[in-house]
């Protein structure tokens, strides 16, 4: 039965953390709205599980303005890509002039003002942003996700290579359908997390020797973590077409995770979203069509 009481804008819905949140909130009988940025198959699927589905670009004011009419509730989520500031600004004017109730805010662990990523320096500025509005509002500052795990997967000779600059530094992966419960969570009961800033990670922190190991147990193939210099890993996305902007956030990202700033673990996914976090046995055991054997691979991370 359809709740028609709230309704909720989940914006990046065909996103990783978006499309779950979407899911969830249908499943529990919510309407929903979710702004894609372009109509695909996708937005198609969003479309047939009972989504309301708006079009168009979070850094044009008249698109927000349109996808906040009526809503109680919004995900902010944009990506990696230069925008960040003018889409949340975007929101900030929009959601205040509709009467929005409260945001949950997609933003990273490493958001500080003195980041050396740019991407982290704008998402802190982003969450400062939404905290001048009146909308009840909540911070998600996630640590790496597990689906980076087969992005940066590359197989030679049947073998795994993980060819990562972070030494020996640890996070504890979290896996996006984790996060979908929390959003979910939050935008159902803002009130107790109003300006809260929540780190969200993993069951178990790792260095991505032991992650590796795991890797290798679960899809039973040797797979091995080789650490490499910030400067290769730079060269190395630059030369497979990575836009400037993720380069220069994942540089720096690589320089915070090996100082410990990717690193820890806490009991919010469980706490708020209601299920423990997915291992990363349970998470590569759960996407094992994801890593492909079969021969040189290797996948830009988003
Ligand atoms: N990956 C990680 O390890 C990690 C860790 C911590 C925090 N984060 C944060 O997670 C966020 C990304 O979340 P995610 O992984 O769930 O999303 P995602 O998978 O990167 O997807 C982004 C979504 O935004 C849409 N989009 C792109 N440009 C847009 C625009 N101009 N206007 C409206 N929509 C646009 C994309 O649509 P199209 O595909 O059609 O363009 C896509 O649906 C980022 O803010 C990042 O900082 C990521």
């Amino acid at each position: 039965m359809i709740n028609n009481d709230r309704l909720f804008l989940i914006t990046g819905a065909t996103g990783k953390t978006g499309v779950g949140t979407v899911e969830l909130l249908l499943e529990r009988g919510h309407r929903v709205r979710a702004l894609v940025h372009r109509e695909d198959e996708r937005s198609r699927a969003l479309a047939k599980a009972g989504a309301e589905i708006a079009v168009g670009d979070l850094r044009d004011v008249g698109t927000v303005s349109e996808a906040v009419r009526g809503v109680t509730g919004a995900y902010l989520c944009y990506p990696i890509l230069p925008g960040l500031i003018e889409a949340t600004t975007c929101f900030a004017k929009a959601a205040t002039d509709a009467g929005v109730r409260s945001v949950v805010g997609m933003s990273q662990i490493s958001a500080r003002p003195e980041a050396g990523s740019d991407a982290a320096r704008q998402h802190w500025m982003s969450e400062r942003l939404l905290d001048t509005t009146d909308l009840l509002t909540a911070h998600l500052r996630p640590t790496f996700f597990a689906e980076w795990l087969p992005l940066w997967w590359e197989v030679r000779d049947g073998e795994g290579h993980l060819r990562l600059p972070f030494g020996e530094g640890r996070h504890a992966p979290i896996a996006a359908a984790d996060q979908s419960y929390v959003i979910a969570a939050l935008l159902l009961d803002p009130e107790p997390y109003d300006r809260a800033v929540l780190t969200l990670h993993g069951p178990a922190e790792m260095d991505h020797y032991a992650i590796a190991d795991v890797m290798t147990r679960t899809l039973g193939v040797p797979v091995h973590y080789e650490p490499i210099s910030v400067e290769e890993f730079a060269s190395a996305m630059a030369a497979r077409g990575m836009d400037a902007h993720r380069v220069q956030h994942l540089s720096n990202a690589a320089v915070d995770y090996r100082n410990g700033v990717f690193s820890g673990t806490n009991d919010n996914v469980e706490r708020i979203g209601g299920r423990p976090p997915l291992s990363v046995e349970q998470f590569v055991n759960e996407h094992k069509h994801d890593f492909d054997t079969s021969g040189p691979h290797y996948v830009p991370a988003s």
